[in-house]
């Protein structure tokens, strides 16, 4: 077997995924009460140490982050949970909140406790609904175990309303706080002023659930797996022509084709049988031809090289069967669909790629859509349209490569 299960529960493990003897069985209460016992300088100085980045899309050290909202001058300090997990292909932290709930929520509570937060909140994509009914009963274990609650942590589960564009973090925070999920102008970063203008830390689902793994071992345990430069596993979400499409762990550092290929993993190519390409980190992603894939691993040096990075871990397989103009074209629609329309690089920009791929193809006008890119990447306000072309460039980067 490749794939590593740390974030994910064991495969042999039987108890139920919200109670209180899988945190027994995990570690994780363990994890909770080594961190109610610590200075919270120490606990941010271990999780700096474990090497843990997030694993939302940004790659952010955690242990910085944390260290900004520790050290930021206010009042009420908060931490948010991000599980809108829109992101197109991506589907892990929907996984690792189905079945092992208690492992993100534990990390959030070890967040607060390091941040000073008296207050956090679960912010789930609203389509999720049986999965926020497993998180509002592993809160409720946590209440059994007194670690939810007015005299601890009080945590507020919050829904999502079905747009992409709410799990960019100011967005989000914009909607917690009854306004529209539009994105802030940063700086600010919500480090410093996020809601309520307070110091506020925002946490993808699998970075906490990293979080809680550190502090139920120790740093030299988390960092045995995966690469120096980035420790540990990621999820990652494969689907498309693929045998095995599904939530995988891997560590940092695994072979990008294996993944694809290994029987224990993604099986192999369906369909013609043959590979294209993969969209690597959803549609703000960038495409890998086969080449590519075979001479790169997971991590963000390697995939660097490419121009590429992990993005969310989502991993698209399309076999060679498919036309990827067709696959930009639907990425382009997406992108106009769910730009918020509150700055115009992006809202104009996204609509004249989708006109410029319907008029002339891909390659008719190339610099123009070069120029389009840059002024959207340069003049953007959020990351929706500073990296909507990326895709799109990875293939005008390679005009010879067939099938666009
Ligand atoms: C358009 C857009 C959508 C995003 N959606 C998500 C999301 O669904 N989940 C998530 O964790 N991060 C998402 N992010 C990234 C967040 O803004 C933020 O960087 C992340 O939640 C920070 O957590 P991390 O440091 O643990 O990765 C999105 C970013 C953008 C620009
Ligand atoms: S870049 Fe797009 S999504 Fe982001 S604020 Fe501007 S219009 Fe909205």
């Amino acid at each position: 077997m490749r794939e590593v299960r740390r974030l994910l529960p064991p495969l042999d493990i039987i108890s139920a995924p919200t109670s209180m003897q899988r945190l027994k069985d995990r570690g994780f209460s363990r994890a909770m009460e080594r961190v109610l016992g610590m200075d919270p300088r120490d606990i941010i100085a271990e999780v700096k140490a474990s090497g843990i980045k997030g694993r939302g899309g940004a790659a952010f050290p955690t242990g910085f982050k944390w260290e900004s909202v520790y050290e930021a001058p206010g009042g009420n300090r908060y931490v948010v949970m991000n599980a809108d997990e829109s992101e197109l292909g991506t589907f892990k932290d929907r996984a690792l909140l189905e079945y092992d709930p208690l492992g993100p929520l534990v990390g959030m509570l070890i967040a607060a406790h390091a941040v000073g937060a008296k207050k956090a909140y679960c912010y789930i994509r609203g389509e999720y609904r049986p999965i926020e009914r497993q998180m509002v009963n592993a809160l409720q274990t946590l209440a059994d175990c007194g670690w939810v609650g007015p005299h601890a942590v009080e945590v507020e589960v919050r829904r999502g309303a079905g747009a992409y564009i709410a799990g960019e973090e100011t967005a989000l925070l914009n909607s917690i706080e009854g306004k529209r999920a539009e994105p802030r102008v940063k700086p600010p970063f919500p480090t410093s002023k996020g809601l309520w203008g307070d110091p506020t830390l925002i946490q993808n689902v699998e970075t906490l659930a990293n979080v809680t793994l550190l502090f139920a071992h120790d740093v030299e345990w988390f960092r045995q797996c995966g690469s120096p430069q980035t420790p540990g596993t990621k999820l990652v979400s494969l689907s498309g022509h693929v045998k095995n499409p599904g939530v995988y762990e891997v560590p940092f550092g695994f072979p990008m084709a294996d993944i694809i290929a290994d029987p224990e993993l993604g099986g192999g190519i369906t369909g013609s049988g043959r590979l294209r390409a993969i969209l690597l980190g959803g549609a703000a992603g960038t495409f890998l031809s086969p080449d590519q894939i075979s001479a790169t691993v997971l991590d963000y040096g390697s995939l660097g090289t490419f121009d590429a990075s992990i993005g969310s871990g989502a991993i698209m397989v399309f076999d060679d069967s498919v036309d990827l103009s067709w696959v930009l074209r639907k990425l382009a629609h997406f992108f106009a669909d769910e730009s918020c329309g509150q700055c115009v690089p992006c809202r104009i920009g996204t609509r004249r790629i989708v006109e410029m791929l319907a008029q002339g193809g891909l390659y008719s006008r190339v610099q123009d859509l070069r120029d389009l890119a840059q002024a959207m990447r340069d003049a953007s306000i959020c990351g929706l349209g500073q990296t909507a072309p990326t895709a799109l460039l990875s293939i005008l980067d390679r005009p010879n490569w067939q099938g666009a």
